[in-house]
C-alpha cells in the first residue's frame, strides 16, 4: 500500500506584530473584548511588498529543511490560499520558480479556512494514485490585505502567515507503526457562502473586495461541522477519542476549538492552540500549528495526529495522520 509519508513541517510569519491594544488605537475595540471572545491577542501582519508568495517560499524551504529534501525532489507543489499575489498565474508556480523547481506540477486551491485540509487530501491522492512522488503542501495568506480595517467585527479576527509541509510516497515499512495519511474528508455546501464571504472579484465586482462574514451563524455551524469532520475521520479508521495523541484544530476561535474538543471529549491539553499568537491565518493556521507543535516536541514520531477545519463556502474536512 501506498501511503504519503509527513517528513517535515515548516513555517513562516511575517516580522510586524499588531496586538490587540494596537488595534484599540485604530477602531473601537480594546484587549478584554478580543481576549474573551476570541482568545486572540496579538497576529503578524505582512510588510508592504510583502506578498503571498514570499511568505509561502520561506515556509517551503524550512519545510524542506525539515524533512531534510531537496527542491529539486519535489515534482508536486500545492498551495491553499485565498489571498493569492495575482488573480493568475497560481502563486503555487511562483513559489515553484523562486525554489528552482523546473519539472511536475504546481497549483492553487481555494477553499479558505479549510484550504490546506483540501491541498493536503489533494496531494495525498496524486501520491496514492503513483503520479507524483514528492509534493509541497503549502497554506499560505495575507488576509490583511481583504480585511476592511474600519470593521471591527472583523478586522480584529485574522493575521497574515504560512506553514508547509513535505509529503512522499512510501509504503510506511519498517517503522513501529503504519505512518502517514491514513484518511481524510472533505465537505462543501454553497447554501452557506453569503455568511462568510469577499465581497469582490475579478469577475463580479473587478474589485478586490473586503472580507464580510455574520459571525454568529459561523461559529455555530463550526462546531457542529468540526465535530463531524472528526467523527468521520475515527469511524474510517476505527480508531476512538481516546487513540488521538493531538488535535491540531483550524485556528479561528478559541471558544470554537475548545468547543469541538468538548463535543468530542477530547481534553484540552491534547489540542494544539496557537491562534492566541497567530490569530486566525485562513489556509495557513493548520500547518503553522503543526509546525510549532512538532518543532517543540509535543508531536513525536508515531503520534496520531488530527488535523481538522472549516471556512467560507461553507467548506470542512480533516486528515487523520501518523508523524
Ligand atoms: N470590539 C468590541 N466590541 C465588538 C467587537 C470588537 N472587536 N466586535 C463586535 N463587537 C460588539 C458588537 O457590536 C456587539 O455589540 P452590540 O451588542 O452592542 O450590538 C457585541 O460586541 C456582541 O457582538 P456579537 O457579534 O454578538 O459577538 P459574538 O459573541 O458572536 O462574538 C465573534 C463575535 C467573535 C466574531 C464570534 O461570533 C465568532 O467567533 N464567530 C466565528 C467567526 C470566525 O471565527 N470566523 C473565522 C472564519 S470561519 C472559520 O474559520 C471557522
Amino acid at each position: 500500500v501506498i501511503r504519503s509519508l509527513l517528513l517535515g513541517a515548516g513555517a513562516y510569519l511575517p516580522e510586524k506584530v499588531l496586538t490587540n491594544a494596537d488595534l484599540a488605537a485604530q477602531v473601537d475595540t480594546d484587549d478584554a473584548w478580543i481576549t474573551a471572545r476570541t482568545g486572540i491577542r496579538q497576529r503578524h501582519i505582512a510588510a508592504e511588498g510583502e506578498c503571498t508568495s514570499d511568505l509561502a517560499t520561506a515556509a517551503a524551504r524550512r519545510a524542506l529543511e525539515a524533512a531534510g529534501r531537496d527542491a529539486r525532489d519535489i515534482d508536486l507543489v500545492v498551495l491553499a490560499t485565498a489571498t493569492p499575489d495575482y488573480t493568475f498565474p497560481s502563486s503555487a508556480t511562483t513559489v515553484q520558480a523562486n525554489l528552482g523547481i523546473r519539472r511536475g506540477a504546481a497549483f492553487d486551491i481555494q477553499a479558505v479556512c479549510s484550504g490546506f485540509i483540501y491541498a493536503l487530501a489533494t496531494a495525498d491522492n496524486f501520491l496514492k494514485a503513483g503520479q507524483h512522488k514528492r509534493a509541497l503542501v503549502i497554506g499560505a495568506e495575507t488576509f490583511s490585505r481583504i480585511l476592511d480595517w474600519n470593521d471591527r467585527t472583523t478586522c480584529v479576527l485574522f493575521g497574515d502567515g504560512a506553514g508547509a509541509v513535505v509529503l512522499e510516497a512510501g509504503t510506511g515499512e519498517g517503522t513501529s507503526a503504519d505512518r502517514g495519511i491514513l484518511t481524510s474528508h472533505l465537505h462543501a455546501d454553497g447554501r452557506y457562502r453569503d455568511l462568510l464571504y469577499v465581497d469582490g472579484g475579478p469577475s463580479k465586482t473587478k474589485t478586490v473586495g473586503h472580507l464580510r462574514m455574520t459571525g454568529k451563524e459561523v461559529f455555530r455551524h463550526a462546531v457542529v461541522n468540526l465535530a463531524d469532520a472528526v467523527g468521520e475521520a475515527l469511524e474510517a479508521t476505527g480508531l476512538a477519542p481516546a487513540d488521538i495523541d493531538w488535535i491540531v484544530p483550524h485556528q479561528a476561535n478559541l471558544r470554537i476549538i475548545e468547543g469541538t474538543a468538548k463535543k468530542l471529549g477530547i481534553d484540552n491539553s491534547r489540542v494544539v492552540i496557537t491562534v492566541d499568537h497567530h490569530g486566525n491565518t485562513s489556509a495557513a493556521s493548520v500547518p503553522l500549528a503543526l509546525t510549532e507543535a512538532w518543532a517543540d516536541g509535543r508531536i513525536q514520531p508515531g503520534n496520531l495526529v488530527l488535523l481538522e477545519a472549516m471556512g467560507g463556502g461553507f467548506t470542512w474536512g480533516s486528515c487523520l495522520v501518523r508523524i
